[in-house]
């Protein structure tokens, strides 16, 4: 069995009278691409903001067996952690490069590169030269190259989504939180970035935990899916065992499947 990455044990969080979730565990094995899937309010995204340090729930979130709760939210990229946004997080008006190089900043500001910003500018300069080019690549892999040049505004919404991945690639990330990166998405962009994703986790062996809608591509790509409704876990399995999961049939009848 493969050592695990990500470990939730009974998070909790409230608003005010919402208990947005409800005593949640589960682990994320390393190399695992996990999904975690659930109503609308399910609390999913909350979840995410509770891992990416928004928010400090009760309870123990671990990666690499390092407690997170209570760490402050800007160490996550040093601990390996890159996330995406439901809703688009770029700087609309700077361009599409500057918006993905903003995820090697991340790792400039780690404590060896910025050993060497003080003491070789000359080092840097070629470190910055290095982050630019795996910036490029990355954008050429995510199909963004093109508009290197772009204001991140500019862009179909499509788009949008896939330079955010790429400011999160290039940070180099252990772990990836993805959330609803195929939202909005035509079927064929659909499909592109579950090939996508499916291919970071495999020939990176970026371990990833995605919260999607489309569950055709939920049951098609993931190793596991976690099934959260009304904040709490209602199932937790390999795709096919959880889709005929009754309870999970129920928190989604008349909804996708
Ligand atoms: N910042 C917030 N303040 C108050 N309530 C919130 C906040 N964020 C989320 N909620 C509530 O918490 C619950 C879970 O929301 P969310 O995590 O966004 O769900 P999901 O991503 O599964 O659709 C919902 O009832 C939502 O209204
Ligand atoms: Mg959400």
């Amino acid at each position: 069995m493969a050592a695990m990455l990500l470990e939730v044990q009974q998070v909790g969080l409230n608003f005010g009278g919402v208990q947005a979730l409800m005593d949640v565990s589960f682990s994320v094995s390393q190399g695992e691409l996990f999904s975690i899937i659930g109503p609308n309010g399910a609390g999913k995204t909350t979840l995410f903001d509770c891992i990416s340090g928004r928010y400090t729930p009760k309870g123990s979130i671990r990666i690499n067996g390092a407690e997170l709760v209570g760490q402050k939210s800007h160490l996550r990229p040093k601990l390996g952690i890159m996330r995406t946004f439901q809703n688009i997080a770029l700087f609309p008006n700077e361009t599409v490069e500057d918006n993905v190089l903003v995820g090697s900043d991340y790792r400039l500001r780690s404590g060896l590169l910025r050993s060497c910003l003080y003491w070789s500018p000359l080092g840097c300069s070629r470190q910055e030269g290095r982050h630019r080019a795996q910036a490029r690549e990355i954008m050429a892999e995510l199909g963004v190259e093109q508009f290197a040049d772009v204001p991140a505004s500019e862009l179909a919404y499509g788009t949008q989504k896939r330079v955010e991945l790429a400011r999160a690639l290039v940070a180099q990330p252990d772990l990836l939180l993805l959330d609803e990166p195929m939202a909005g998405m035509t079927s064929g962009e659909k499909m592109e970035i579950a090939a996508l994703v499916q291919k970071l986790n495999q020939d990176r062996g970026i371990t990833v935990v995605m919260i999607e809608h489309d569950m055709g591509v939920v049951m098609e790509i993931s190793h596991r899916v976690l099934v959260l409704d009304f904040g709490q876990r209602i199932a937790l399995g390999p795709p096919l065992e959880v889709i005929e999961d009754p309870q999970v049939r129920r928190a989604y009848l008349g909804d996708t499947v």
